[in-house]
C-alpha cells in the first residue's frame, strides 16, 4: 500500500516555489502514484508527469500560436494555483460499465503575461488513478477576445521510446481512420491519430494520449516533428487555408489525457475522458436503449445489392420486410436499411449534394416499413450517408429529423465518406467538429439516437448526450467484403482493443457466418477473392471483446439460416453492469468477461490472432453460491481462420466460482461463452 502523499507535499512546494524564478507546483492522484509537475522554465510553461517518482513524460512546452498575434509562450509567470478534490460516482444510461467513479484531484494554474499583452490564462490539471486529464481556459480579457489559433503547442516528450500501436494521421487521401495499425518504437512515429496507445520498454507501464470532450475546437493528432527526443507534438486538423481554431474568450479547450496502467488488462474500460465530460443534459434517457440489429448492408458490400436503383436494389420495401421478419424472429432489436432514399445512383461520393434525407425510392414504401417495423416491435434504422456533403445535410436536417419522429423512428446511423468535405476542409477540423456535434444536439432534441461512420474520434460526447452511441471511426468489417487491400488480417481486433476502443464504443458489425463470402455471391470464391480472416467462433467473441450499445448482426439472414452457432447472437447482451479483462497483449490476444446490467449473467469472449492459444479461465468473477450453466462456442477439431474457419463445437457444463475453463482458441480463433444461473 502507498501512502497517499499528496496534502503536505503540495502545501509544502506552494510555499516554497512559487514566485520564485523557477516557480513550480505538484499535484498527485488519490492514490499518490500519478503526479504533475507544472512551472516556469526560462519563461515558458512546462508540465511533466511521474508515476511511482519515476518520469512519464519529460518538460513539455504548454502554450499556443495566434494568427496577428504574439504566441501566447514566452514571458509567462504563475500568478496563482488553486485546487480542489472530487470523489463522486454516477451511472451511465448504458455503458461497459454502469457505475462511473470520478475520483481526481484537481490543480488549477493560473498563468500571465509579464510584458504586453498582458493575457492570462489558466491550465487545469486533474490526476486520477488512472491518469491525467489538463485543459487550457482564457478568461474573458481586454487583451485576448476573438483570436485565431494557428498551433496548439502542447507537447508530450516521452520519457521512454517506447513501443506504440498507431495509425498515421497526414497521409494523403483517406482522411479518416481506417487503417491497419502498425507496431514500433515512438520514436519512428511522423504523425499519428489518438488513441495512441504505448508500452514501456520495460513492460512497466501502459500510456494512452488522447483527448476529452471536443466540443468546438479543432480534433487533435500527433506530429512527431522533434521525435530526435522522442517528443510528440500536438498537431490540429487544420482548416483549408491552415487555419486551426476560431475562438472568443471565455473559451476553454478539450482536455488533453494520459491515461496510464501498470498491465495491458487495465487499460479497459476507460471511464478517464467520460469524468472530463459534463453530465447529460438528456434529462429522461429512457428511450435510449442499446440493441442489437441486423441490416440491408453486408449484400451491398460484397456486391449481391446495391444502394443505387435497378435489379439489384437492396432496399425494396419486401426486402425491409423480410429483414424485419427476421429481427423479430430472433429477438433482434433493429433494422438497418442502407440505400433507401434518392441519391445514390451514378457516383454518390463525388455527388454529395444529391442525396434527400426525406425522399424514398419508388420501390421503398418508408411509412410502410416504418409501420411494419413498428407492428413487429423493430426498430429501423435509418440511414444518412451525407459524403461529406455537410452543407446539404444540414439544409435537412430540421425536415428530415421531424419526418423520422412523425414515423416513430428514432435511430439513424450516419456516414461522411469522403476525403475532403465539400469546402477542402479536413474531415477532422473545427468545421466538421461542429458539424457532427450539431447533429448530436439536433437528434437529442428529436429524441434520436446516433451511430456515426466516418466520425469525429471519440472523445466521450456519450457522457452529456447519450444518443451519441455508436460510432466507426477504425477499420471494420467492410474491410473484410471488399478486394484490393487484403481485407483484415488475424491481429487486426485483438489490436483494435488497445487502441479505438479505448476511447469508446465500435460500431464493428461482427457476426459474418459465411467466412468465405461464397454463399452470399452463390459462387465458389477463388483464392484471391476477398474473405473473413477468423474463424467463426472468434465472430462470436467479437460480440463480446467489441464493445458497442448498437451491436449488428452483420451477415445476410440466410446465412444465419440453421446455424446453430446463432444462438450466441440472440442471446449475447448489448448493456454491461461490470466488465473484467481477464487476458491481455496487444496485438496477441484478449479475454474479457462482462456482466449484464440488469441480470445475471455473464458472458465471455477471448480472441487470437493468428497463434493458436490455451488459457486456463478461473471463474471467481461469478457470484457466490450460485450454480451457472456455461454454454461455450468454441473453435471445433482442427479448426483455423486459413482453411477451416467454420467449426465451431457447442457445449454445456455446470460451473460455479470455483471453476476454472480451458479456453482453447485455434489459429485467427477465439470462444464466446454464456454464463447464465442454473434453474
Ligand atoms: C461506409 C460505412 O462504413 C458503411 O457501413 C456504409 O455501408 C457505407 N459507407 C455507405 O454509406
Ligand atoms: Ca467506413
Amino acid at each position: 500500500m502507498r501512502k497517499p502523499r499528496f496534502p503536505i507535499a503540495f502545501t509544502l512546494l506552494l510555499v516554497v516555489v512559487v514566485g520564485s524564478a523557477r516557480a513550480q507546483v505538484r499535484v498527485a492522484s488519490p492514490d499518490g502514484r500519478n503526479q504533475v509537475t507544472a512551472g516556469i522554465r526560462d519563461g515558458r510553461l512546462y508540465y511533466s508527469v511521474q508515476r511511482d517518482g519515476r518520469e512519464l513524460i519529460m518538460p513539455s512546452l504548454l502554450g499556443f500560436e495566434f494568427r496577428a498575434a504574439p504566441p501566447l509562450r514566452d514571458g509567462l509567470r504563475v500568478i496563482d494555483t488553486t485546487r480542489q478534490s472530487v470523489d463522486e460516482t454516477w451511472t451511465q444510461p448504458w455503458g461497459e460499465v454502469a457505475r462511473v467513479r470520478d475520483h481526481h484531484n484537481e490543480l488549477t494554474v493560473s498563468i500571465a503575461e509579464t510584458g504586453v499583452p498582458n493575457r492570462r490564462f489558466t491550465v487545469v490539471f486533474r490526476l486520477f488513478n488512472d491518469g491525467v486529464g489538463f485543459r487550457y481556459e482564457f478568461p474573458e480579457q481586454p487583451n485576448l477576445g476573438e483570436f485565431v489559433i494557428t498551433d496548439e503547442l502542447t507537447e508530450f516528450a516521452l520519457a521512454d521510446d517506447a513501443r506504440a500501436w498507431w495509425i498515421p494521421s497526414n497521409r494523403p487521401r483517406l482522411d479518416r481512420s481506417e487503417m491497419l495499425y502498425t507496431s514500433s518504437p515512438v520514436s519512428v512515429i511522423d504523425s499519428v491519430q489518438t488513441p495512441l496507445t504505448m508500452e514501456t520498454r520495460d513492460g512497466r507501464t501502459f500510456i494512452v494520449i488522447h483527448e476529452a470532450n471536443l466540443v468546438d475546437y479543432a480534433r487533435m493528432n500527433l506530429a512527431g516533428r522533434r521525435m530526435e527526443n522522442r517528443t510528440l507534438r500536438v498537431a490540429l486538423a487544420p482548416y483549408a487555408d491552415g487555419i486551426k481554431v476560431y475562438g472568443r474568450t471565455p473559451f476553454v479547450t478539450p482536455w488533453r489525457t494520459i491515461q496510464v496502467a501498470d498491465r495491458a488488462t487495465d487499460l479497459a474500460p476507460s471511464v478517464l475522458g467520460l469524468n472530463l465530460n459534463p453530465p447529460s443534459v438528456i434529462q429522461n434517457t429512457g428511450w435510449i436503449r442499446p440493441m442489437k440489429y441486423v441490416g440491408i448492408w453486408w449484400g451491398m458490400h460484397i456486391g449481391t445489392m446495391t444502394w443505387s436503383s435497378g435489379p439489384k436494389h437492396g432496399a425494396t420495401t419486401a426486402n425491409a420486410k423480410r429483414y424485419i421478419d427476421f429481427a423479430a424472429a430472433n429477438g433482434l432489436g433493429g433494422v438497418l436499411v442502407e440505400g433507401w432514399n434518392l441519391g445514390w445512383d451514378g457516383d454518390w461520393i463525388a455527388n454529395r449534394n444529391a442525396f434527400t434525407f426525406t425522399q424514398a425510392y419508388p420501390d421503398y414504401d418508408l411509412r410502410a416499413v416504418a409501420d411494419y417495423a413498428r407492428q413487429k416491435g423493430v426498430k429501423l434504422i435509418v440511414h444518412n450517408e451525407t459524403s461529406g456533403g455537410v452543407e446539404n445535410y444540414e439544409r435537412q436536417l430540421d425536415s428530415a429529423f421531424a419526418l423520422y419522429r412523425s414515423l416513430g423512428l428514432d435511430a439513424i446511423k450516419s456516414g461522411y465518406v469522403t476525403d475532403v468535405t465539400s469546402q477542402g476542409y479536413s474531415h477532422h477540423g473545427q468545421y466538421m467538429v461542429r458539424h457532427y456535434r450539431r447533429v448530436i444536439e439536433k437528434a437529442a432534441q428529436y429524441g434520436i439516437m446516433l451511430d456515426v461512420h466516418e466520425p469525429i474520434h471519440d472523445t466521450g460526447e456519450r457522457r452529456t448526450y447519450p444518443n451519441m452511441m455508436s460510432r466507426e471511426g477504425a477499420r471494420g468489417q467492410e474491410y473484410n467484403a471488399w478486394g484490393g487491400e487484403g481485407g483484415n488480417p488475424p491481429e487486426h481486433e485483438t489490436v483494435l482493443f488497445f487502441t479505438r476502443l479505448l476511447a469508446g464504443p465500435m460500431d464493428f458489425t461482427p457476426g459474418i457466418f459465411d467466412i468465405l463470402i461464397e454463399r452470399g455471391t452463390g459462387r465458389p470464391r477463388r483464392p484471391e477473392e476477398p474473405r473473413v480472416r477468423t474463424t467463426l467462433a472468434k465472430q462470436l467473441a467479437l460480440y463480446v471483446v467489441l464493445y458497442s450499445p448498437l451491436q449488428m448482426a452483420a451477415d445476410l439472414p440466410e446465412n444465419y439460416d440453421r446455424q446453430p452457432a446463432f444462438q450466441f447472437i440472440r442471446d449475447v447482451a448489448v448493456d454491461w453492469d461490470t466488465t473484467r479483462v481477464l487476458e491481455a497483449k496487444i496485438g496477441d490476444y484478449v479475454v474479457v468477461a462482462r456482466r449484464e446490467r440488469n441480470g445475471q449473467s455473464w458472458f465471455l469472449g477471448a480472441i487470437t490472432d493468428e497463434e493458436a492459444r490455451t488459457f486456463d479461465v478461473p471463474l471467481s468473477f461469478l457470484a457466490p453460491g450460485r450454480r451457472y450453466v456455461a454454454e461455450i462456442y468454441a473453435d471445433g477439431p482442427n479448426a483455423n481462420w486459413r482453411d477451416n474457419p467454420l467449426p465451431v463445437t457447442i457445449t454445456r457444463r455446470t460451473v460455479t466460482r470455483a471453476s476454472r475453463l480451458r479456453l482453447m482458441l485455434a489459429p485467427g480463433g477465439g470462444q464466446a461463452i454464456r454464463l447464465r444461473l442454473a434453474k
